[in-house]
């Protein structure tokens, strides 16, 4: 019996066989640290509010309170506590100082080179980690934070509202912008689209148990639809982010492929970095690299249309 568990991969690895398949097709040589990645114990990260203190000054600020937390050197917003804690314990937590928020989810904010005055549309935006991230690093924004599910959209106005921060918060559906946008075009959209949240599987194993392969499909056409919608909103020379916490080449390049090839208006920007692996389209973090969770960014940009040509 104890040999048949050790030989048998669903129970050695204590993932489902279809997705052992699809990780060892989507990483030949990564599969088996990425494995060992997602049954380890996630770290607890902070990210600093740099509108209220840097980093450093945080660190020290925790340190005097006898926690140490060691910086994330990819990330300049992020620190990782050496023990996991209580967070409103924090010091600054009420007022606003820190976010509970993994490194690799810091990396989306700066990706959108943001200026004071931006139009900007955070469409999958609920709980609101990433909007709150967006105005701490410019406070100037003209920001929608939109999401379907307004339950959801209820916690972004918390979080919002310890961080002292303001958006506009829109319950809708991104698939439908005729129901809800008023015809501005935006400067940067930010599509931090549903997945199959393959990345975070160390903070939420039960993905394991949840997801089937059959999902996949489903989830990448969605994720399709709502760039196909969005991006009429996009003004000629804007940037849409889009971002997954996937591993799955289906949800990630699989999809900004299909999106290029039907938007000859769309080009794609390299994102250049320390971190991750450059993808025949757009950037992968694997989870456990660099201490960070599973994410997918593709940095996408409109052209403007040169007439006569
Ligand atoms: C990955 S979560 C977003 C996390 C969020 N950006 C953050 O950083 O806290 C994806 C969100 O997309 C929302 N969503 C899914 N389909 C949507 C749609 N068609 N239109 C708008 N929101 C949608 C879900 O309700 C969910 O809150």
């Amino acid at each position: 019996m104890t040999a048949t568990l050790a030989t048998d991969p669903q129970a050695a690895t204590a993932h489902p066989y279809w997705l052992l398949e699809q990780l060892r097709q989507d990483w030949p040589d990564h599969w088996p640290a990425l494995i060992a990645a997602n049954n380890a114990r996630p770290p607890l990260a902070l990210r600093i509010n740099q509108q209220r203190l840097d980093r450093e000054h945080y660190q020290s600020w925790l340190a005097q309170t006898g926690r140490l937390a060691a910086a994330v050197p990819e990330v300049p917003t992020a620190l990782i506590l050496d023990e996991p804690t209580e967070v409103t314990t924090l010091p600054g937590f009420a007022d606003g100082w820190l976010s509970v928020q993994d490194a690799a989810a810091q990396l989306a904010a700066p990706l959108l080179e943001l200026q004071a005055g931006h139009r900007v549309l955070d469409a999958c935006a609920a709980p609101g980690g990433k909007t709150g991230h967006l105005l701490e690093l410019e406070p100037k924004l003209d920001l929608i934070a939109l999401d379907r599910d307004a339950g959801r959209l209820e916690q972004a106005r918390d979080n919002l509202r310890r961080l002292q921060l303001t958006a506009r918060l829109v319950a809708g559906d991104a698939c439908r912008p005729a129901d809800w946008w008023d015809g501005l075009p935006y400067d940067r959209i930010l599509v931090d689209a549903p997945c199959s949240a393959t990345g975070v599987i160390r903070r939420h194993p039960d993905i394991k148990l949840r997801r089937r392969d059959r999902d996949i499909a489903g989830l990448a056409a969605q994720q399709l639809a709502i760039l196909a919608s969005l991006w009429p909103l996009l003004r000629p020379g804007g940037r849409l982010l889009y971002a997954t916490c996937s591993v799955l080449r289906r949800e990630n390049e699989g999809v900004i492929a299909a999106f290029l090839e039907g938007h000859p208006d769309a080009r794609e920007r390299p994102i250049l970095a320390t971190w991750g692996h450059a993808l025949p389209h757009g950037r992968q973090l694997l989870p456990g690299e660099a201490n960070m969770d599973g994410f997918y960014y593709a940095d996408l940009c409109k052209q403007a249309v040169i007439s006569g040509i």
